[in-house]
C-alpha cells in the first residue's frame, strides 16, 4: 500500500542526516578543530551534542557555563555541520543528588540505585522535574536562534536502564493515576480482580506499587503499573517538549526510541510516536548468531510505522562492534554501509552513529565510532567517508515514503500482559512469534507495516497477528470488519484471550476473536520442553506437506472454520490444528501451534494465495528489494546480504544512483552491496 499524503521533509533536516553523537567535552579544544576538519572530509551534516552535559553546563546550582557550547556550535556552524542539541536531563549532576537523594530511583526490591552511571531517575520526583525544566529552559533561551540548530534531542532513550521506579513518591503518583484511570477503589478492585487471594482495598491509599512480594503479584496491578510508568516518563518528555516548542518555535523536537529492542519493551511507542515532531530510533545489531539484517529490517519497519508511515531518522547505530553484548564482533567490510542504506530504504532520512570519536575513558571506550582509536588510517574511517559521499548521491529520496505490502499487528501493552508470570507455558514468547512471523514475511520479500490492533487495516491485503494475547472487544470487531470486507488475516495461538485488565473474556477462548476465526478453543495444551506435535492435512482437504509444531497446542472446536491441517499426535490428536474461516469477502487463518521456518512458510503461502499476493520468486534469499516513492520519484533499494552477486530483474528501467549507470531490464548488485535505482517516469 502507499501512503496518500506527500511527506513534508522534517523541518530541521535540510539534507540526509549523516553524523553521530558528538561528545567533545571528553577532549581538549584543539581536538575539536581536528574533528571539524574530519567532519567536512567525511561529509557529516549533523551531530548530536550535549546529551550528557548537564554537569558542565550547570557546574553549580543555578550557575551556568555556556561558553564551551557557544564555541562548539559556532565551530560546527562555520563548518556546515548542524546540531541535534540535547537536553541533558538523563544525567543530573552529582550536586543535584546530594540535595535530592529522593530523586534516585528505587528498584522493585526497595533498594535505591546509586549515582555513578546514567539514567538514575525517579520520574515522579518533583525536584527532578523542576530541575529538568530549568536546564531545558536555559538551553532553549540561549540557542533557539542559533543557526546551527537543526533539532532538539530530549533526554536519551527513555525506558532504559530503569523502566520503572517503586519509591514512595511513585506510589503516591500511581494512586493519582489510578484515580484518573479507574475513578475509585471499588473500580480498581473490580478491574484487578482483588477478590482473588483476598487483595481487596478499602481505599486507594492502601495501594502500593507492585514491589517484590512472596509470590506472583496481582497481574492487572502489574500491567497498570507498566502503563503508569510509561505515562510518567511521557509526561516528563512532553513537559520538556512544550518548553522547547514555546521558546524555540519551528525547531522539531525528538527523543531517541529503541523500537525493536526487547530491552526497551517498557515503552509504548504507539503513544510516544504521536508526541514527537520527528520519530528517531537507535538500532544496534544483536550479534547472537541470528540473521541480524532481518532484525534490522524489522526495527526500521516498526519505527516507520510508529511514525505513521512518515520519514523518520536513524539517530544511532554503530560503525563496527558494540561493547555491551557478551561477544562483540567487528562489522564485516561493507556491512556498515549496507546497514545504513537498509534503514534509509525503510524510511530513514539519513544514518547517524554512536559516536563520532571513540572515547578513551568511560564505560563505552570499546564501542566503535566514526573516528576509531585506530585513527583515520583505518578501514572504519575509509568506509565512513565513503558512506558520507554515497549519501550525497541519494538526496532525492528525502521526503519519499516506503511502500509496504502487508501489515503485522503489534501492541506493547499486549506484550507486557503476556510476559507476566504464571502463563500456560514459559516457552511461549510473544516477541519470538513476532520475530519469526516477520522473518517469514521477509523471506517472502514483502515489506511490512506494523499496525496497532485498532488501526484501519483496509489498505492491506494481508494482516498477520503473531501473538495478541490482550485484545479488546473493539479489536475483535476491527479484525472482523477487516476480514468481512475482503482482508486475509493470519492469527497465531494464545491471541484474543484477555481484555485490557488482563481478565479472560467471558465464554470459551479466544473471546475477542471467536467470531472472526470461526472456532472456539476448549483447552490449551502446551507441550513439555523440547516436545513436538505432527500436523497432517485431512482427507478431503487440499493436500499439503506434513508440518511439525512445538511449544503449544490447542483443543479446537470448529464453528464454521474448515480444517486445513489437523494434529496427528499429542493431546488434541485427530482435531484441527490450522483452520481457515471464510467470512464475508475475506478469510481468517488460525495457527494453533508454534510453527517456524519452512513449516510456517508453507501456511503463509496458502494465506498469501488467499490475499492474491503473487510470490516474488525473482529475488534470491537475503536480497532485499524495498521501494520509496514520492514527489521526487520512485527509488528501488536493492540490498544484497549474500556473498554472491544478484541479478535483479526490473519492471521499469532507471538510473542507478551510486554508480550513475543505467539499469535496463535488470540490475546487478555485487555481493554485499547496495544499489539504488531511480526508476524512470
Ligand atoms: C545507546 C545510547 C548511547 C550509547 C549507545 C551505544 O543507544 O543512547 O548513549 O550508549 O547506546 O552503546
Ligand atoms: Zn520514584
Amino acid at each position: 500500500m502507499s501512503h496518500p499524503e506527500p511527506a513534508p521533509a522534517p523541518a530541521g533536516l535540510r539534507r540526509l542526516a549523516f553524523g553521530g553523537d558528538y561528545n567533545p567535552e571528553q577532549w581538549p579544544e584543539e581536538v575539536w578543530h581536528e574533528d571539524a576538519r574530519l567532519m567536512r572530509e567525511a561529509g557529516v551534516t549533523m551531530v548530536s551534542v550535549g546529551i550528557f552535559s548537564w554537569a558542565l553546563l550547570e557546574p553549580d546550582p543555578g550557575r551556568y557555563d555556556f561558553g564551551w557550547l557557544d564555541r562548539l556550535l559556532d565551530l560546527l556552524h562555520v563548518n556546515g555541520v548542524r546540531a541535534d542539541l540535547g537536553t541533558p536531563t538523563v544525567v543530573p549532576p552529582a550536586w543535584f543528588y546530594r540535595a535530592h537523594p529522593e530523586a534516585l530511583p528505587v528498584g522493585k526490591d526497595g533498594v535505591r540505585y546509586a549515582f555513578g552511571a546514567r539514567g538514575a531517575i525517579c520520574h515522579s520526583s518533583t525536584a527532578y522535574r523542576e530541575a529538568a525544566a530549568g536546564i531545558t529552559e536555559q538551553l532553549a533561551r540561549r540557542y533557539a536562534n542559533h543557526p546551527a540548530l537543526a533539532m532538539w534531542h530530549v533526554h536519551n532513550e527513555y525506558g532504559v536502564p530503569v523502566s520503572a521506579c517503586y519509591c514512595d513518591s511513585c506510589a503516591a503518583h500511581f494512586r493519582r493515576w489510578l484515580t484518573a484511570r479507574h475513578g475509585s477503589a471499588d473500580a480498581v478492585n473490580e478491574a484487578w480482580g482483588t477478590a482473588f487471594w483476598g487483595q481487596r482495598y478499602r481505599s486507594l491509599d492502601e495501594i502500593e506499587p507492585p514491589r517484590t512480594a512472596p509470590t506472583v503479584g496481582n497481574p492487572a496491578q502489574q500491567l497498570d503499573y507498566a502503563r503508569f510508568a510509561d505515562a510518567t516518563m511521557r509526561e516528563n518528555f512532553t513537559a520538556e517538549r512544550d518548553i522547547l516548542h514555546r521558546l524555540s518555535p519551528g525547531i522539531p523536537v525528538t527523543t531517541n526510541f529503541m523500537t525493536a529492542l526487547s530491552q526497551c519493551e517498557s515503552v509504548d511507542y504507539w503513544a510516544w510516536g504521536r508526541e514527537v515532531d520527528l520519530v528517531t530510533n537507535d538500532h544496534y545489531l544483536i550479534t547472537d548468531g541470528r540473521r541480524t539484517h532481518v532484525n534490522l529490517a524489522m526495527a526500521a519497519d516498526l519505527t516507520r510505522s510508529v511514525a505513521g508511515g512518515a520519514p523518520w531518522l536513524l539517530l544511532e547505530h554503530s560503525t563496527s562492534g558494540v561493547n555491551w553484548q557478551p561477544r562483540n564482533p567487528a562489522k564485516r567490510p561493507g556491512e556498515m554501509a549496507r546497514n545504513s542504506l537498509a534503514h534509509i530504504a525503510r524510511g530513514s532520512e539519513g544514518a547517524m552513529f554512536f559516536q563520532w570519536r571513540q572515547s578513551r575513558r568511560g564505560a563505552e571506550k570499546f564501542h566503535s565510532a566514526m573516528v576509531p582509536h585506530a585513527g583515520t588510517d583505518s578501514r572504519v574511517w575509509r568506509e565512513v567517508s565513503a558512506l558520507g559521499a554515497d549519501l550525497g548521491l541519494l538526496e532525492g529520496v528525502r521526503g519519499t515514503r516506503t511502500v509496504a505490502d502487508v501489515a503485522m499487528l503489534w501492541d506493547w501493552q499486549s506484550w507486557w500482559a503476556q510476559s507476566l508470570d504464571w502463563r500456560p507455558s514459559e516457552d511461549h514468547d510473544a516477541r519470538e512469534r513476532a520475530d519469526t512471523f516477520y522473518a517469514s514475511l521477509y523471506d517472502h520479500h514483502l515489506t511490512v507495516d506494523f499496525a496497532h490492533p485498532d488501526a484501519d487495516l483496509s489498505a492491506y491485503p494481508l494482516v498477520v497477528v503473531p501473538a495478541l494475547y490482550l485484545a479488546t472487544e473493539e479489536t475483535g470487531r476491527n479484525l472482523r470488519r477487516y476480514v468481512e470486507r475482503g482482508g486475509t488475516l493470519v492469527v497465531s495461538y494464545f491471541s484474543g484471550i484477555v481484555d485490557a485488565d488482563d481478565a479472560v473474556h467471558p465464554g470459551p477462548y479466544p473471546g475477542a476473536l471467536r467470531d472472526v476465526l470461526g472456532l472456539t478453543v476448549e483447552e490449551f495444551s502446551p507441550l513439555l520442553a523440547g516436545g513436538t506435535v505432527r500436523l497432517t492435512t485431512p482427507e478431503g482437504a487440499p493436500q499439503g506437506p506434513g508440518l511439525t509444531g512445538d511449544v503449544w497446542s490447542d483443543v479446537i472446536v470448529p464453528r464454521g472454520a474448515e480444517t486445513c491441517w489437523s494434529y496427528a499426535d499429542g493431546v488434541p490428536a485427530g482435531r484441527p490444528a490450522i483452520t481457515r474461516n471464510r467470512l464475508g469477502e475475506g478469510t481468517a487463518w488460525y495457527i494453533s501451534t508454534r510453527l517456524s521456518g519452512p513449516d510456517l512458510d508453507a501456511v503463509l503461502d496458502r494465506a498469501l494465495a488467499d490475499a492474491r499476493i503473487a510470490p516474488r520468486t525473482s529475488l534470491a534469499r537475503d536480497v532485499e528489494a524495498v521501494r520509496r516513492t514520492g514527489e521526487s520519484g520512485s527509488y528501488l533499494f536493492l540490498i544484497n546480504h549474500t556473498g554472491t552477486a544478484a541479478e535483479v530483474p526490473l519492471e521499469t528501467p532507471g538510473t542507478e544512483l551510486l554508480t550513475g549507470e543505467r539499469a535496463g531490464k535488470e540490475c546487478t548488485v555485487p555481493a554485499g552491496a547496495v544499489r539504488v535505482v531511480r526508476l524512470d517516469g
